[in-house]
């Protein structure tokens, strides 16, 4: 199984978001995501863990699934701090391949927050997940598996701490990454012998080294992220803010028509906020 997902290469970029390909980031001219009720949400969070214990769909969520937090695979993956923490308690409400599991419950508990995400300008969901950043943990620099960019919204957004980006230093239409897969074909005898190696290179051989820090024009918003142009972080909540910070993340297909026309007015509304490469 390759472990680094890119799902840019199976798509051609389409040409009504040309003139955003070197959007990095933009607060997006968009609602905002509804309120919730704090301890409706995160007794739904608790309840959805649960039910995924120990099943695929509870992969990373709560080190209870196939992949356990201390599993070497899992600091390859995306916002690994070297800190020996995965940095993000992680539910997925829907997933290509585990489908649209949780999606029910959540609109049984929270109406209003499952009409947002259904009437986003999304053609085509692949992964819907709810990511509370855990107390005390930065958020390492990593790129997400988004189709060249992603959408995402502040949920809950308490703690004022910032996401940040690192410019690529040749911006291309793959998936910025610091890792390679490669294919060894070796061995002595009369069968090759294939191997996986995987290599992983300092961000700083692919990015630039400026770090530049996200201005937010309030707590909770939906925004644009680049997945080609740049690797992102997050500074860390404080230690006893288990609450404090919750990112929907979605990986989709977009509306393109749609997305464009928020796009412009998002980027002449947002000037001040934008990162462009
Ligand atoms: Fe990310």
């Amino acid at each position: 199984m390759a472990i680094i997902r890119d799902n840019s290469q199976y798509y051609n970029f389409p040409p009504e978001l040309e003139p955003y390909r070197n959007l990095i980031w933009c607060p997006l001219d968009y609602p905002d995501p509804p309120e919730v009720d704090e301890e409706v949400f995160f007794q739904w969070i608790h309840d959805c863990i649960e039910k995924d214990a120990g099943t695929r769909a509870g992969s990373v969520a709560g080190a209870v699934g196939p992949i356990k937090f201390d599993d070497p695979a899992l600091k390859r993956t995306a916002s690994y701090s070297g800190k020996g923490v995965y940095p993000w308690n992680l539910m997925h409400v829907m997933r290509s391949d585990i489908g649209w599991r949780h999606f029910g419950s959540l609109r049984e508990r929270m109406p209003e927050l499952a009409d947002y995400i259904k009437h986003l300008p999304i053609e085509e969901f692949m992964t819907i997940s709810f990511l509370n950043q855990k107390p005390g943990v930065d958020v390492g620099l990593h790129t997400d598996p988004d189709i060249w960019f992603g959408f995402r919204f502040y949920l809950i957004n308490k703690s004022g701490a910032k996401i940040f980006f690192q410019k690529a230093k040749e911006p291309s239409d793959r998936r910025l990454l610091n890792i390679k897969e490669e294919l060894i074909v070796g061995g002595d005898g009369q069968e090759p012998v294939i191997a996986n190696r995987i290599i992983t290179q300092p961000w700083e051989s692919v990015c630039q080294d400026e770090v530049i820090y996200a201005k937010y024009p309030r707590d909770r918003f939906a925004f644009h992220l680049t997945a080609t142009h740049a690797t992102h972080g997050v500074e860390s909540v404080p230690e006893d803010a288990s609450h404090d910070r919750v990112t929907g993340f979605i990986i989709c297909r977009f509306k393109v028509k749609e997305y464009a026309e928020i796009l412009r007015r998002s980027v002449e509304k947002y000037s001040d906020y934008a990162v462009w490469w």
